[in-house]
C-alpha cells in the first residue's frame, strides 16, 4: 500500500458505518425520481455524494477464482471491486483506486488475442499485484519472459517459501499446500518485478471453500408460509402472498433443459409480480437481495470466464421490465450481508437462513417439473431440514437439501416389489459457494434421513448421498 499516504484515516469510513458503493448515486437518483413524481420539488443543489472509499481494483482476466481474491481482500476489511480486465479508465477512476490486483485467467500471454493489462495500471504508479496469469502478464508487459512449462500443474502442490524475510511471507509457514492450475511460468523477471513472484505464491494459497446470495425470488419456491410468518411476525411488513403455482407449472410443462427452466421461472416471476403490483397501485422499483457473488457469477465481470449457469437473480430476470431494479446489497458478500442483518436487529433465524436458489425447486427436480414431483420433493426436503436441525448442524452447513433425480430403482418393502424414485441428498460446507465441499455428515444422521424418507414418502424407495465437491460439481444439480 502507499506508504506516503497519510490521509487514509480521514478518507476510509470508520468501521461500523455504511460503506458507499458505486451504485449509491444510482439509488439516490431513483429516490429523487420517485419523490418528484409524488410532487416533491427537487432540491436546488443535490446533496453531496458520500466520499468515495479507496478501492482495491481487481481486474478480472476470467479466472474461476477471481471472486475469492475479492473475498480475501474484504476479509481484511478493505473495500475492493472486481471489474472486467478491459474496464475503461473512467470507470476505474470513479472507484478511487488505491492498488490493482490482476487476477488469473484461462489465456496464455502468447495467445493471439490474449487480454492485456490496460496502460493505466502502469501509468498511475499504484502498487500492482499479479496472480497466476496476472503475474505472467506483469512479466510479459514489463519486459520479462514467460514460457510454457514442461509440465502443466493442476491440483494440489506444495509451496516452499525458503529462507526469506519478505513481509509478503510474514506469518506463513516454511511450506504449505496450495491449489495449482496453470500451464505457463515466468522464466525471467523484468528488473522492477522482484516482488511479483512471492506475491503469487502467497495468493495462490487459494482456499477452495466459498459463498453466495440472499435471494428473495420465490418462484416455484419453498415454504411460502414460513416466509409469510417472518414478514408478519418479525418485520410487521404487510406481505401479499400469491399462489401462482398453476401458472409456473403450465409454463414449465414438458421442459427439461435446466437453462430453459431458469429463464421460464425468472420471466414468469416478474410477470406475476408486475400484475400483482398493478392491482395495488403504482410501483416504480423492485428491490432485490442480489449479493456480490451473484453479480460476479452472472459474469457481469470480464466475459473472459466460461459461463456455467445463467446464475442467480441477475441472469434469470427478463430484459424488459416495468420496474427499475434496486439492489442495495449488490456489493456485499453473504457474510457481510449477515453482519448487516444482525446490526439491524433482524432475527437470527432469518439472518442465518440457508440460501435458496431463485429458480426454486424447479432446478432440484431433474427433468420435467410436475405438481406431484414437487410434493414428493417438499416432503423429502422437510425431513432433511428437520433432521439436520435436530442434529444441531444447520448453521455449520452452507446448504442441505434433497434432489429428486429422474432415476427409478427397484426395492422391496413388506415383501412387495417397489419401483420408486431415487432421491439424492446434498449437504455442503462453503464460504461463498464459488467452491464447496460435501459435508462429512455423521453416519447416524444420514441413516435417520434415509430411513425416514423411504418410510414417510411413499414414492421414494432409495436415497443416495452426493459426495462431489465444487468444482468439479456445482452445488445445485442443474
Ligand atoms: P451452484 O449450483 O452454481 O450454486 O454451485 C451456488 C449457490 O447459488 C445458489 N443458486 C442460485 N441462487 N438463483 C439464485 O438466487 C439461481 O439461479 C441460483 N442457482 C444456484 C445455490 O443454491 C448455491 O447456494
Amino acid at each position: 500500500m502507499n506508504e506516503t499516504d497519510t490521509s487514509q484515516e480521514t478518507r476510509s469510513p470508520p468501521s461500523g458505518r455504511r460503506v458507499p458503493t458505486s451504485d449509491d448515486l444510482e439509488v439516490s437518483t431513483y429516490l429523487e425520481i420517485a419523490r418528484e413524481r409524488e410532487g416533491e420539488q427537487p432540491l436546488e443543489k443535490p446533496p453531496e455524494a458520500p466520499p468515495r472509499p479507496e478501492t482495491i481494483v481487481i481486474l478480472d482476466f476470467g479466472s474461476q477464482y477471481s471472486m475469492l481474491i475479492a473475498r480475501r481482500v474484504r476479509e481484511c476489511n478493505v473495500y475492493c471491486e472486481l471489474v472486467p480486465w478491459d474496464a475503461p479508465w473512467e470507470r476505474v477512476r470513479a472507484l478511487n483506486p488505491r492498488d490493482f490486483i490482476l487476477s488469473g485467467g484461462p489465456a496464455s500471454v502468447y495467445d493471439r488475442d490474449a487480454p492485456l493489462a490496460p496502460a493505466y495500471v502502469f501509468e498511475t504508479g499504484l502498487p500492482v499485484l499479479g496472480i497466476c496469469y496476472g503475474m505472467q502478464l506483469l512479466a510479459h508487459q514489463l519486459g520479462g519472459r514467460v514460457a510454457p512449462s514442461q509440465q502443466r500443474e493442476y491440483g494440489h502442490a506444495l509451496i516452499r517459501t525458503g529462507d526469506t524475510d519478505s513481509p509478503l511471507f510474514a506469518g506463513l509457514p516454511m511450506s504449505f499446500p496450495v491449489w495449482m492450475s496453470h500451464g505457463d511460468r515466468v522464466i525471467d523477471l523484468a528488473d522492477d518485478l522482484e516482488a511479483a513472484e512471492p506475491a503469487r505464491l502467497v495468493l495462490e494459497d487459494v482456499d477452495e471453500r466459498l459463498a453466495d446470495a440472499l435471494a428473495l425470488l420465490l418462484g416455484v419456491a419453498d415454504a411460502g408460509q414460513r416466509v409469510q410468518d417472518t414478514f408478519h411476525r418479525h418485520l410487521r411488513i404487510p406481505l401479499v402472498f400469491v399462489d401462482a403455482s398453476d401458472r409456473f407449472l403450465e409454463r414449465l410443462a414438458g421442459v427439461t433443459d435446466p437453462e430453459e427452466k431458469r429463464t421460464i421461472v425468472g420471466e414468469t416471476f416478474i410477470r406475476v409480480f408486475e400484475e400483482e403490483a398493478d392491482k395495488l397501485g403504482r410501483f416504480d422499483f423492485i428491490a432485490q437481495g442480489t449479493t456480490y457473488p451473484d453479480v460476479i457469477e452472472s459474469a457481469a465481470g470480464s466475459g473472459a470466464a466460461a459461463k456455467i449457469k445463467t446464475h442467480h437473480n441477475v441472469g434469470g430476470l427478463p430484459r424488459e421490465m416495468t420496474f427499475q431494479l434496486v439492489e442495495p446489497l449488490r456489493y456485499l458478500f453473504k457474510d457481510e450481508v449477515r453482519r448487516v442483518g444482525l446490526a439491524l436487529g433482524l432475527p437470527e433465524e432469518m439472518v442465518f437462513r440457508q440460501p435458496f436458489p431463485g429458480p426454486g425447486l424447479a432446478i432440484r427436480i431433474i427433468g420435467e417439473v410436475t405438481r406431484e414431483k414437487l410434493e414428493v420433493l417438499r416432503s423429502c426436503d422437510w425431513i432433511v431440514m428437520d433432521e439436520i436441525k435436530q442434529a444441531g448442524l444447520y448453521r455449520d452447513l452452507w446448504q442441505a437439501f434433497a434432489i429428486l433425480t429422474d432415476s427409478r430403482s427397484v426395492g422391496v418393502m413388506g415383501d412387495f416389489r417397489t419401483y420408486g424414485h431415487v432421491v439424492a441428498l446434498r449437504a455442503v460446507t462453503a464460504e461463498d459457494a464459488m467452491t464447496a465441499d460435501w459435508a462429512r455428515l455423521p453416519y447416524d444422521v444420514l441413516a435417520r434421513i434415509a430411513g425416514r424418507i423411504v418410510n414417510e414418502v411413499p414414492a421414494v424407495n432409495r436415497v443416495v448421498y452426493d459426495i462431489t465437491s465444487k468444482p468439479p460439481g456445482t452445488i445445485e444439480w442443474e
